[in-house]
């Protein structure tokens, strides 16, 4: 079990991802596009690609103008995303927002995404799932809004190409203190708009109500995606869900995109597939292609604070995770 920063990717699993035949990748080292390294497993070295060689693969070939050498023209060429600044939401509690939002982070850093993650929720599950345990002693989004802390020092490290504003337990308490504070919606994207330069993307986690501070991002969001398992009451929920966007829209004179991403999708129960042929009917327009199937890879990568690349990189988990990254940065 790798954590996220010692991921490693076997040459046939970089070539998936990159799209290319397995083959071209010695001429891609030789280009100078890609670094190897050697990793002893039994009693053979064998040839891998760490985190870092694969980020800067595809930031060199998505900088690269005039025409690339054949191996990558082939292959996939991320461009910037569709949306730089996009959420996880749902009013409901436990559909998989903070999952989701934690391995779509960790996804796009992987595809050389310099990724900015903004944990908006006191329980702080963005901030573990991206393995950080120490966020009750470091500043959170409370500060940046309420202190005036400067955001720039709220952001910390967590991987290569991956920063986090963490949230802890004191950021439960922000809803009075920025109720009484000016222009208080426009405060989070005044804040992001400081620091959004740094980063192709800025993915937020939100808490599961109706907040102010829930409020605030969907003003300073592009495309909201909405996490919707597949039962019955979360079903029920996305009305509600869909409404709260429309008066968020009518009343910051704003038009967002929303996506509905199916969660938790189990093809051997009747429920779900009624579920999921609903959310279709009703919403089709706005649900993603990609659907989440329950794994229990994505539990284990939640309790190991880590990737599903790091539990089962050939796992339907980390299909469904691609996929979604996929639809979700640049369709
Ligand atoms: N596709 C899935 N397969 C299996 N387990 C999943 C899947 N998606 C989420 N889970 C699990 O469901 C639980 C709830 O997920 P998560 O905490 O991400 O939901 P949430 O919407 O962020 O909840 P909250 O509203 O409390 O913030 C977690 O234990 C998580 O591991
Ligand atoms: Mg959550």
């Amino acid at each position: 079990m790798a954590s996220f920063k010692d991921l490693c990717f076997t040459p046939s699993e970089f070539a998936n991802t990159a799209k290319i035949e397995r083959g071209t990748i010695p001429m891609l080292e030789s280009d100078g596009l890609l670094k190897t390294i050697k990793r002893r497993m039994g009693n053979v070295d064998r040839k891998m690609i760490a985190l870092q060689g694969m980020q800067e693969y595809f930031r060199a070939i998505r900088e690269m103008n005039g025409t690339p050498p054949v191996a990558a023209a082939t292959g996939f060429k991320p461009t910037q995303p569709r949306h730089k600044i996009q959420m996880f939401y749902n009013v409901k509690g436990g559909t998989g927002k903070s999952t989701l939002s934690a391995q779509y982070a960790m996804r796009a850093s992987m595809l050389g995404m310099r990724v900015l993650a903004l944990d908006l929720d006191g329980q702080g599950h963005l901030s573990v799932n991206l393995d950080v345990l120490d966020a009750h002693e470091r500043p959170t989004i409370y500060d940046v809004l309420i202190n005036d802390l400067p955001i720039d020092q709220a952001i910390m490290n967590v991987g290569p190409g991956l920063d986090l504003i963490p949230a802890n337990l004191g950021l439960c308490n922000i809803e009075i203190p920025l109720n009484n504070k000016p222009r208080r919606e426009y405060r989070l994207s005044e804040a992001i708009a400081k620091i959004s330069d740094r980063y192709d993307i800025i993915v937020a986690d939100t808490n599961p109500a109706a907040s102010i501070l829930n409020g605030s991002m969907l003003v300073a969001a592009g495309l909201v995606n909405v996490i919707c398992a597949t039962n019955p009451l979360s079903f029920h929920g996305m009305s509600l869900v869909m409404a709260t966007i429309e008066d968020m829209e009518r009343e910051f004179q704003r038009k967002l995109e929303v996506r509905i991403v199916p969660n938790m999708y189990d093809s051997r129960e009747v429920i779900s597939q009624e579920v999921l042929g609903e959310l279709k009917a009703q919403f089709g327009a706005h649900c993603t292609r990609s659907v989440i199937n329950r794994s229990v890879d994505l539990n284990e990568a939640t309790k190991r604070r880590t990737t599903v690349w790091g539990v089962n990189a050939k796992g339907i988990a980390a299909h469904d995770i691609h996929n979604m990254t996929e639809e979700l940065l640049f369709n």
